[in-house]
């Protein structure tokens, strides 16, 4: 299955999710299972792309829920692989809901890619009566074909910036939101009506020896994730620094209340794992906003990422040593 467009070619990756899911009744949205539909058979059922033909790769077939470094990294290397193919103009990558930001958050931040990297979804699986994927897989091909380059989500008719793009909704089919940043653009029959200024590939150079690094590494530099909530305690962080494991945490991040507090009970616990070597990262658990820096913030914060992008943001920062 392999062509071209005017544009140049197009290909699609495919990694599991709700979109290549299979229930055992039309009828049942909920208890499927995800990663079931080859990538290709999901192309050839939609009728509407029968006229492009695209190169197709499965590269996984998972529940992003159980996304991790393996198939990351083997993700990543396709994609950069065929961004580096010049006949090759866009790759499409169809993503399961539940971890889709953090993979868009990874495929920016490690290939920065001039051209258009566009990841689609589905919230009803493939077997549903009426499922989402189909018009999500077309407005993707639309994106991938009108856009100019860096990693975008395509959802639900928007199209939202890796940066910003979070799932904010158990069930909806428009489950994606980018909070204040707002939604980069919308797909209508077909056509990209932007909203605001498309975030570019290239903005700031690839930094090739993280890259080598997260393509080398056996396992990813050890981020742990907390929530400070009324009445917590220090408990859990510190037997996370006290445990004598192979995988030392060498990170904390911390979703703080409002604009990034904590906890005094946390926070003392924070204090010591800081004092011990271990990184710690402020972000809000707040589901809009970010936090505002100012002088008595405790702990360096995240630059305006979720608490699940700020841990492997962290992460990765932490791979350089
Ligand atoms: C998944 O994330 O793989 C399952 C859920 C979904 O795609 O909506």
């Amino acid at each position: 299955m392999s062509s071209s467009t005017a544009a140049g070619r197009l290909v699609i990756l495919g990694t599991g999710g709700t979109i290549a899911g299979r229930a055992e009744r039309a009828s049942d949205n909920v208890s499927y299972t995800a990663g079931q539909v080859n990538v290709a058979d999901l192309v050839s059922a939609v009728p509407a792309l029968s006229a492009s033909r695209f190169e197709v790769e499965q590269v996984a077939q998972v529940d992003s829920k159980d996304m991790g470094l393996s198939v990351w990294q083997l993700l990543v290397r396709r994609v950069a692989h065929h961004l580096r193919q010049p006949d090759i103009s866009s790759v499409i990558v169809t993503h399961g809901t539940d971890t889709l930001e953090e993979t868009a958050y990874l495929l920016q931040r490690l290939l920065q890619p001039i051209k258009p990297v566009v990841l689609t979804c589905a919230m009803r699986p493939a077997s549903a009566l009426v499922p989402d994927g189909p018009q999500n897989l077309i407005d993707a091909v639309a994106v991938a074909q009108q856009a100019q380059g860096g990693v975008s989500v395509v959802c639900a008719g928007q199209v939202h910036s890796a940066l910003d793009v979070a799932k904010v909704h158990t069930y909806r089919l428009d489950a994606f939101d980018s909070g204040d940043a707002g939604a980069l653009a919308c797909v209508e029959e077909g056509r990209v009506r932007r909203f605001r200024d498309w975030p570019q590939g290239g903005a700031a150079p690839v930094d090739a020896g993280e890259l080598e690094r997260f393509l080398s590494v056996a396992a990813l530099p050890r981020v742990e994730l907390v929530t400070s909530h009324a009445d917590s305690g220090g408990d859990m962080v510190r037997a996370l620094v006290a445990q004598d494991a192979q995988r030392p945490v060498r990170g904390i991040v911390v979703a703080g209340t409002g604009n990034g507090t904590v906890h005094r009970d946390l926070k003392e616990a924070l204090d010591d794992a800081r004092a011990r070597g271990v990184r710690v990262v402020l972000s809000s658990r707040c589901a809009h906003g970010r936090v505002v820096p100012h002088p008595g913030l405790a702990y360096d914060h995240s630059q305006g990422l979720s608490p699940v992008k700020a841990r492997l943001a962290l992460s990765l920062d932490l791979l350089g040593g």
